[in-house]
């Protein structure tokens, strides 16, 4: 274990990061009041600069998949770093296994460029889409995040001044004009919509960006929604683009695209598949791909640049290559599902127990909370009535208790959880919903 650095009170180190970090986190949607200060972490635990543990849901915003400090992908990575330096600026067979490892598990996979992280990935697949159809629109869904390049951060959050489709809101100062036009904002799950927008705009639009799971809500969009978003963009020329960040090697090692076999143009992925360690990835057939290509079969103006100092070094490969062999050759994956089950279940127990409006959405080991409203919720209009004071409530209630949940009530189950975390999580719940 390593040694604990018990300098200060969580408040005061809080308030001292904060002289020198913005907002004291280092991305917004991070913040929560009360935050502890990290010391270091193990396991699926989380220990601040007071001594407190914590059982840990946030996972790092989804990459740790096997936990803290997992043994075989840190060694994986140790090993790199020590015997293989950490950068080449060159090819190497890591970055070809590497691949190898997505291609077997992606269907849309038969080429892959890295990235370190899903916002370059979802930047870069809009940029291939605009570069190959030669037109500037993109259609992005209300509620959906993709990162936090400019083209994306609009309409983030849903909000009650919601549709004003295909008019989004910024969701950051400082995007120009042209961003918002150029990024049009439909409602999830709403094929007709959707089908009827893109047939009218066809030969405006380069790609449709879509989360097949809302990660901000939990939602799953639904088998015919994609299915329609599929025949209609192949019909009409344009990118369906699945933005896999999340969803790809944690719902299940393929994606939704594997579960749905609805199989998109591009895909966006990272988090999960780097076990940790910072990770992004486009993934395409070679046709579309090949216009990354430098030396391809493209003349120089039809290129579209993709580059990055730091993409596919040999320790974010060996992260790569230990995280999926992994999750192939054990049942990390099964686990996960059978222990979000058992606390998806108990949830639901405690919703009928105490009486209390809620709704728990989400598919495998990520899980979301909703207050205040009940129901199959398969649109994500119905989720804007949800009672968001109540969940900053439920998130400090599970703090006091040592369950740290993301933000929004959101919980990442990792292979590192075992029953006892599971059991002293629901009993933490149980807790929670009495004092509500
Ligand atoms: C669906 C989705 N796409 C893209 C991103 C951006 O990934 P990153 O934070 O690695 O840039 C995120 C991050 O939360 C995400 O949830």
């Amino acid at each position: 274990m390593p040694q604990s650095h018990i300098v200060k009170s969580n408040a005061n180190a809080f308030k001292s990061i904060s002289r020198v970090l913005p907002g004291g986190v280092d991305g917004n949607a991070k913040y929560f009041d009360n935050m502890p200060v990290a010391s270091h972490a193990w396991g699926c635990h989380i220990t601040d600069v007071e001594g407190r543990e914590y059982i840990d849901y946030c996972c790092g915003y989804g990459p740790l998949i096997f936990g803290h400090n997992d043994p075989e992908i840190t060694s994986a990575l140790a090993n790199s770093m020590i015997n293989s330096g950490i950068l080449y600026g060159l090819p190497h067979p890591s970055i070809e296994e590497a691949i190898n490892l997505i291609c077997d598990c992606i269907p849309c996979a038969e080429m892959v460029r890295f990235t370190n992280s899903g916002t370059e990935a979802t930047m870069t697949c809009i940029r291939l889409a605009r570069g190959i159809t030669k037109r500037d629109k993109i259609i992005k869904f209300s509620g959906a995040y993709h990162g936090t390049h400019d083209g994306v951060m609009i309409s983030t959050k849903l909000s009650e001044n919601d549709p004003d489709y295909p008019q989004g809101q910024p969701s950051s100062a400082g995007l120009t004009k042209n961003t918002l036009q150029d990024t049009c904002i439909l409602p999830f799950n709403d094929t007709e919509y959707a089908c009827r927008f893109i047939a009218e705009h066809s030969n405006e639009i380069a790609g449709v960006l879509v989360e097949p799971m809302l990660g901000n809500y939990g939602l799953l969009a639904e088998k015919e929604f994609l299915e329609n978003l599929r025949n209609i963009t192949k019909d009409k020329g344009i990118l369906l683009i699945f933005d896999e960040v999340v969803t790809a090697f944690r719902l299940n090692l393929g994606g939704i695209q594997k579960t749905s076999g609805v199989i998109p143009d591009l895909a966006a992925l990272g988090k999960a598949m780097g076990g940790g360690y910072p990770i992004g990835a486009v993934a395409g057939p070679t046709k579309y791909m090949d216009y990354i290509a430098p030396h391809g079969s493209k003349v120089a103006s039809e290129v579209v640049w993709h580059s990055g100092t730091y993409n596919a070094s040999p320790v974010a490969m060996a992260g790569v290559i230990a995280t999926i062999n992994k999750l192939k050759n054990t049942d990390a994956l099964a686990i996960m599902d059978k222990n979000s089950k058992q606390l998806r279940q108990a949830l639901n127990n405690l919703i009928q127990k105490y009486k209390i409006k809620g709704v728990i959405t989400g598919d495998g080991p990520f899980i979301q909370i909703f207050f205040g409203i009940e129901g199959d919720i398969t649109r994500p209009e119905q989720l804007i009535a949800a009672d968001t004071e109540k969940s900053k409530r439920f998130h400090q209630l599970l703090l006091q208790q040592g369950i740290f949940l993301i933000p929004g009530l959101r919980a990442y189950v990792s292979a590192a959880h075992g029953q006892s975390d599971i059991d002293q999580t629901i009993s933490a719940f149980d807790k929670a919903f009495q004092m509500l």
